[in-house]
């Protein structure tokens, strides 16, 4: 590695490089008003009017930190800087979030992948690697689409029909694309050459309760949750709720409640981490008729995908026995599967080595939310870093990490980008 200047780099005194907390902060605060919602929280769905003003915004960033900042075909703004490797190291997240949601899912990934950057050109060091930071597009499923189809345009086509099906408000992924500067039709050439790329790391804030309750300053991800979403449809009669005797109803309601709590019984059997009915769509939804429609979704969770091929089994077994013994028709549609993925073994052990040189307590932990490093990490190398988040609390308002906490985890993910860098754990002299 050489510096901006042209000084090579000491092989026994590496270049600090500190990110600038208060830049750090100030941009998720700006990011935080855009899509802020009245209790503290934001939503900012994909490809949407303050989805693209956010990415423009990032964009600014991106190119006053040295990256030339492109959106791709997928809607995913990329900034790029080349160095003196034919390969480049990447880091980034979303800036969508779902509805109702919090203001660091997502966008404390990207902006601390443009601190990289920033921190980088204010301490004049350059990567030999060239490097790319990364905002995806449209990684929450925004109105019912499938999930990560920015991170996913990068790494294959997307599924059959994908561009072309309608969201819940009756716009194709196509269109929305559209929207939001992307363009379905050339979304062949978001792909990425996976050659190209010697490794992803994504920094995020848990979602969950690990970190905080330990007191564990920094989490080092191991492996990322599977993901399987299926939605279930329950047929049966509706009639009139005064008239028809309990003994020959055909209420889908209460047969789909069986079918909640058999879902939620899954995770018992140990096939599943766990298990999820998010969503309920009753028909008529009146007070004094007996349901006759009722739609569900629901996801299961789960490190193994052989856990999630068992839980299927078992869904599709107990949705019958339920259908046969109410007299309703019940139909489960599998929908999109998102594999598991593993840290890669190189990049853990660098992980590692950044964590134990941050002087701070941490911990190695699965993630349970999806990533879209676990898209990348079916053609690259990837490596995730956890924040704690307060209370545990994620897709929701309240979702929050002490500042002095994302300060540190900015700053491990640029000492994790320097070391993959230079393949070498971090000097503890450095620090
Ligand atoms: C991603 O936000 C997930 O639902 O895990
Ligand atoms: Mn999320
Ligand atoms: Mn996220």
């Amino acid at each position: 590695m050489t510096s901006a200047s042209g000084t090579a780099r000491s092989a026994t005194a590496p270049q600090a490089v500190r990110v600038d907390g208060p830049r750090l902060l100030e941009r998720l605060a700006r990011l935080r008003a855009i899509g802020a919602t009245a209790d503290g929280g934001v939503t900012r769905e994909a490809f949407g009017p303050l989805d693209v003003e956010a990415r423009t915004l990032v964009a600014t960033w991106m190119a006053a930190a040295g990256l030339e900042p492109r959106v791709d075909a997928a809607g995913n703004l990329v900034g790029r800087r080349s160095g003196v490797h034919a390969r480049q190291l990447a880091s980034g997240s979303h800036l969508d979030t779902v509805v109702e949601g919090g203001w660091l899912d997502g966008a404390y990934g990207v902006v601390a992948a443009v601190e990289v950057a920033a921190a980088l050109a204010d301490a004049g060091v350059a990567l030999d690697h060239g490097y790319a930071a990364v905002a995806f597009a449209n990684e929450e499923g925004a109105r019912g689409t499938q999930g990560m189809s920015g991170s996913r345009a990068l790494v294959g086509p997307l599924e059959e029909g994908e561009l072309g099906a309608l969201d819940d408000d009756g716009r194709s992924l196509r269109d929305r694309l559209a929207d939001a500067g992307g363009d379905g039709d050339r979304i062949v050439e978001a792909r990425w050459d996976a050659a190209t790329v010697a490794a992803f790391l994504e920094l995020h804030i848990e979602q969950g309760p690990v970190l905080a309750s330990q007191g564990s300053r920094l989490g080092v991800v191991t492996a990322i949750t599977g993901r399987q979403a299926f939605d279930v449809e329950v047929r049966g009669r509706p009639n009139h709720a005064g008239t028809t005797p309990m003994e020959l109803r055909h209420d889908a309601l209460a047969a789909a409640a069986e079918v909640v709590l058999a879902i939620e019984a899954l995770p018992s059997d140990g096939a599943v981490r766990v298990a999820t009915c998010g969503f309920v769509d009753v028909r008529p939804n009146v007070r004094n008729v007996i349901p006759g429609l009722v739609a569900l979704s629901a996801e299961l969770r789960a490190e193994d995908a052989r856990g999630l091929d068992a839980a299927m089994a078992t869904v599709d077994c107990r949705v019958a026995e339920i259908g046969a013994r109410r007299g309703v028709a019940v139909s489960v549609r599998w929908g999109q599967r998102v594999a598991p993925t593993a840290t890669d073994p190189r990049l853990l052990q660098l992980a590692r080595a950044v964590a134990s040189a941050s002087g701070g307590p941490w911990t190695e932990l699965p993630s349970g939310a999806g990533h879209d490093a676990q898209i990348l990490g079916q053609v690259v190398p990837i490596a995730m870093l956890f924040v704690p988040s307060r209370g545990g609390v994620s897709h929701a308002p309240d979702e929050d990490t002490d500042p002095a906490e994302l300060v540190a985890g900015a700053q491990a993910l640029v000492d994790l980008v320097l070391a993959v860098d230079r393949d070498e754990p971090p000097a503890e002299a450095a620090r």
